[in-house]
């Protein structure tokens, strides 16, 4: 769950009382209070399997989205040291850490060479488990990873030149709303 549609200072933040309470009660209270659930079976059986899903914001602090990059960094530590605490005992915690995904959260956006499915990303993910404890989930958004740890480095995500250029993008809900009604466009033309 994040706080908006669009890069934005936290005190932009719509309905702020109340979302900031939501976004860390979905994001991070749940994840913790279903491990609690569900762990001492897991340890009783000596086996289990938990997948926790951060985001590539949670790999790397994030401005103009910090509370969910701050709640997704929660969900990676809280999973790593999990997995450290519980693999000897036969249970892996894995980390999934995407990027961009097609789904409602990024209003279905267009799928392409950066942007994988739901489907396309999840079938990846799963491949990765029991060979990575901790990982983006599929190549693209692994290369993505790397590529942005090189290009985007912290001195320069967090300065406040970064800052403004973000704040200047449009809002993405309405690019991506935009390219979807070009898109219905063309192909009602070609029809
Ligand atoms: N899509 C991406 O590009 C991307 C990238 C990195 C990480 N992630 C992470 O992937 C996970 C799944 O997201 P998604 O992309 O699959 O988005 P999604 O399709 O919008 O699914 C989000 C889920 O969270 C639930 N939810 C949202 N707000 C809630 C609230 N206040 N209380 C309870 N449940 C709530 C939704 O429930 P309803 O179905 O009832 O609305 C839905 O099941 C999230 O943790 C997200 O942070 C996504």
């Amino acid at each position: 769950m994040t706080c908006t549609d669009h890069f934005a200072y936290f005190l932009e933040t719509p309905d702020a009382e109340q979302k900031i309470t939501q976004i860390i009660n979905c994001n991070t209270l749940s994840v913790t209070q279903m491990t609690r659930l569900v762990l001492p079976g897991m340890v009783d059986r000596g086996t289990g399997l938990i997948i926790n899903i951060s985001s590539e914001m949670g790999v790397r602090p994030h401005p103009l989205v910090a509370l969910y990059s701050a709640t997704k960094i929660f969900v990676t530590y809280f999973s790593r040291c999990l997995h450290a605490e519980y693999k000897s005992m036969g249970i892996t915690v894995q980390c999934v850490a995407p990027l961009m995904v097609s789904t409602n959260m990024t209003h279905n956006m267009q799928v392409n060479c950066l942007v994988k499915s739901a489907s396309a990303f999840a079938y990846e993910a799963v491949n990765t488990v029991g060979h990575s404890s901790y990982t983006s989930g599929c190549l693209s958004h692994a290369l993505q990873s790397a590529a942005l740890s090189l290009l985007l480095p912290d001195w320069l995500r967090m300065s406040s030149f970064l800052i403004r250029v973000l704040k200047s993008l449009p809002n993405t809900k309405t690019c991506w709303r935009k390219a979807s009604q070009r898109k219905e466009r063309f192909t009602v033309t070609k029809e």
